[in-house]
């Protein structure tokens, strides 16, 4: 069994589903056992582990926050059912480079939390906090699908940014790639296209299904429905990407008409006028259609995260390194996209053959991530 093999059998049952995807959200015990794997993984290494009071986990080769220290890392969290790699192949590709390269180097791990968004609904919870990208008080207000707060998982208000982060070097994630773009085993990032998340409230009139006259009715759905439509539509004629992949409804009832619907829209594109123009569209159209319904539209902006170039110089000098590895831009988000506003940031890709992600479906070969693992190993050598 390759090393990559024996160290990814460690954690590739934590948190699996009977549906073969993940159940991994931030600071449930499928991720705090993940956290205590990771610090048992410093210990073994003689890493020093420290957590940031935004729930971040770091493990030091050297002292914590030594300047000229060199972050990579990921994330531990899954989205509802997701992929095993989107993350975790980051923190354990970490490790094994760090075996390949030795301890002796001012290198860090870290391990992100709530970069999903999945569990509280901001992605990269954990890097804007660290960065100063979100307010602390707001964080700690983020409530799950339970009603608990992101402070009350954590423990605390979160501590929110941290001036030390201007000691590090620079930070390099790896990840599995997310799409059908990269042919080789190691593809380098250089850019993240922007993206946000709007949650749409469709307000209408909750009623009986069999007495209320259809010529009556202010029904939710359809507002809701026909903007589903409207936004795929709008992305494939402005070239963009859509998707309404949450919805909920109340009362939720199969006889009665909703009294609301709520949705999250999705969206992303390769630049940002071309993802306003998307958004503009969409909201156009759910406002003509709520007006046909009678029913109410409010949109709510939850998370927006502008275009992000990486470094070109550096990923230019990290694709020579492996080789002229392609360097390939990426419609999902990453730490790396917070963390780059203020530091210099690379991603490094593993080659996905399925393509799918955010799915079952996902994975690489062992062949692959030992490439990734060795890239990672050449990159990180490099930089320190
Ligand atoms: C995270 O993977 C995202 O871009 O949704
Ligand atoms: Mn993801
Ligand atoms: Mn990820
Ligand atoms: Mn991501």
């Amino acid at each position: 069994m390759s090393d990559f093999a024996a160290l990814w059998a460690e954690i590739a049952a934590v948190g699996r589903a009977s549906s073969g995807g993940y159940l991994r959200y931030a600071l449930t015990p499928p991720e705090l056992t993940l956290r205590e794997w990771f610090r048992g993984q410093a210990d073994r290494r003689g890493m020093t582990v420290t957590e940031d009071g935004n729930g971040n986990l770091f493990a030091w080769c050297d002292e914590p926050w030594a300047p000229g220290t060199v972050l990579t890392g990921s994330h531990f969290d899954s989205v509802p059912h997701g992929g095993g790699y989107d993350g975790p192949l980051g923190i354990v590709s970490a490790f094994l480079a760090l075996d390949r390269i030795g301890s002796g180097r001012k290198i860090a791990v870290g391990a992100f939390v709530e970069e999903e968004g999945g569990r509280f609904g901001v992605p990269c919870l954990g890097s804007r906090l660290l960065t100063g990208a979100i307010d602390p008080a707001r964080a700690a207000g983020l409530r799950d699908r339970d009603g608990v707060t992101f402070g009350a998982a954590l423990g605390a208000t979160p501590a929110g940014p941290d001036s030390r982060l201007a000691n590090l070097s620079a930070f390099v994630e790896l990840h599995i790639e997310q799409g059908r773009a990269l042919e080789t085993p190691v593809g380098v990032g250089s850019a993240i296209w922007p993206h946000g998340r709007w949650r749409m409230e469709f307000a209408g009139a909750g009623d009986h299904a069999g007495t209320t006259r259809m010529t009556d009715r202010r029904d939710p759905m359809l507002t809701f429905a026909d903007t589903v439509l409207a936004a795929n539509e709008e992305a494939r004629l402005i070239g963009a990407h859509a998707t309404v992949g949450r919805v909920e409804a109340e009362p939720n009832a199969t006889n009665a008409i909703p009294s609301m619907v709520r949705g999250w829209l999705d969206a992303r594109a390769a630049d940002t006028a071309t993802l306003d123009r998307l958004l503009e569209a969409v909201i156009k159209r759910a406002t003509e259609r709520a007006g046909r319904d009678g029913t109410e539209l409010s949109v709510v902006a939850e998370s927006v995260t502008d275009e992000v170039a990486f470094d070109t110089g550096l990923a230019r000098r990290l694709s020579e390194l492996l080789g002229d590895a392609p360097i390939l831009p990426t419609g999902a988000g990453h730490d790396a996209g917070v963390l780059s506003a203020h530091l210099p940031t690379a991603m490094l890709f593993v080659r996905n053959p399925t393509g799918v992600s955010h799915a079952p479906a996902e994975g690489a070969t062992d062949a692959d991530c030992e490439a990734g693992v060795e890239a990672l190993a050449r990159v990180l050598e490099s930089l320190t």
